[in-house]
């Protein structure tokens, strides 16, 4: 397969190529790494070879059987047509598609079955969630098939590997007590502090990261479903982390809530109070299963569930998640 990486050198990227490696390895005949003109020259890692980086035009020539877009809305609108113009299957990890009514946005574990109801033998453009809608889909999934879920409250603690680089370079030399090198990708400190800012805020009063977990929950569970959310940004590395208050039309045990999460595709459940085990991002780092712990009633409430639920944002929340899409599309030759 050629397969086209565009945000190559960007730290989504640089996990897509790593993730690209570990599910799919020799299958990827050609790598196409892009990144924008000042990266051309430079070249990325990718099964022990260094491959040097191109640019959109030269691989967008070169139609590649796949395209995995993580470089921005803008680049994502402007390129990924043009991409599935040349034939090629473009997996955006940007919002600019995502709630775009003829593309699909996938969480594989979810609604992975909608993928064979569309030809994408000529190309085509699927949408890949947010990263803090995902890990909350995938633990509301099994609930909402045997509880209905009606209402949502949820409050993130996401890690600054969402913002890119820059995020982590300024937490990195705060940490440091270094002048912060380049541009910063927040105004105020992030080490030592918490932001109640996740991208950018809307005339609503809320950011577009809290509108994405309303929006995106309802686009890929259920429409039904009403969210409400607080997006915080901390001085973490390892993954997000979110509270999540969930109220159902039917009432729950809280064992078999326990069991059908544990049963569920891609979950960890991390929920033994007596021995100080809960889920962390400090421990989700670098692994593609969403954990979920402190599972509780919620006694204000009736019907009324909390649950504590983390990942690795880059992984599961975006670049795992786009391969998995891939391998779903492309599934490997029966040895
Ligand atoms: P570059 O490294 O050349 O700037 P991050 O989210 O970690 O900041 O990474 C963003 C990624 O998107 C990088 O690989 C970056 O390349 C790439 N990128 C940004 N703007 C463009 C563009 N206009 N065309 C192609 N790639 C881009």
């Amino acid at each position: 397969m050629k397969i086209a990486v565009v945000g190559a050198t960007g730290m989504v990227g640089g996990v897509m190529l790593q993730v690209l490696e570990e599910r799919m390895g020799r299958r990827v005949g050609t790598l196409l790494p892009v990144a924008s003109a000042r990266s051309i020259g430079k070249t990325v890692r990718f099964m022990g070879r260094e491959v040097p980086v191109v640019g959109l035009e030269e691989a967008v020539h070169a139609r590649p059987d796949l395209a995995l877009f993580s470089a921005g809305g803008g680049t994502s609108l402007e390129w990924a047509p043009r991409f599935a113009e040349a034939g090629s299957i473009v997996i955006d990890n940007s919002s600019a598609w995502r709630m775009d009514p003829d593309k699909l946005l996938i969480v594989p574990e979810v609604n992975g079955h909608l993928l064979a109801g569309k030809d994408f033998s000529k190309g085509g453009i699927i949408a890949n969630p947010n990263c803090s809608t995902i890990q909350m889909a995938m633990a509301l999934a099994p609930l909402h098939a045997r509880y209905t879920v009606q209402r949502v409250v949820v409050s993130t603690y996401q890690s600054v590997t969402g913002t890119g680089m820059k995020a982590v370079q300024q937490l990195h030399d705060e940490r440091g007590g270094k002048e912060v090198a380049g541009e910063r990708a927040y105004p105020f400190r992030i080490e030592g502090n918490v932001l109640a800012r996740c991208d950018v805020f809307l005339d609503n009063g809320y950011t577009k990261e809290e509108m994405k977990l309303v929006w995106e929950t309802g686009k890929i569970l259920d429409p039904a479903i009403r969210v409400t959310a607080t997006a915080v940004r901390v001085p973490v590395t390892g993954g997000h982390s979110e509270a999540v208050n969930v109220q159902f039309a039917r009432d729950f045990h809280l064992h078999e809530v326990q069991e059908l999460l544990a049963a569920a595709p891609g979950i960890v459940v991390e929920d033994d109070p007596a021995n100080d085990v809960y889920p962390m991002p400090l421990h989700a780092q670098g692994k593609d299963a969403v954990f979920v712990g402190r599972l509780r009633r919620d006694e204000s409430l009736p019907n009324t569930l909390n649950m504590w639920v983390v990942a690795d944002n880059l992984r599961k929340g975006a670049a795992t998640n786009a391969v998995q899409i891939a391998e779903a599309l492309f599934p490997p030759p029966v040895a």
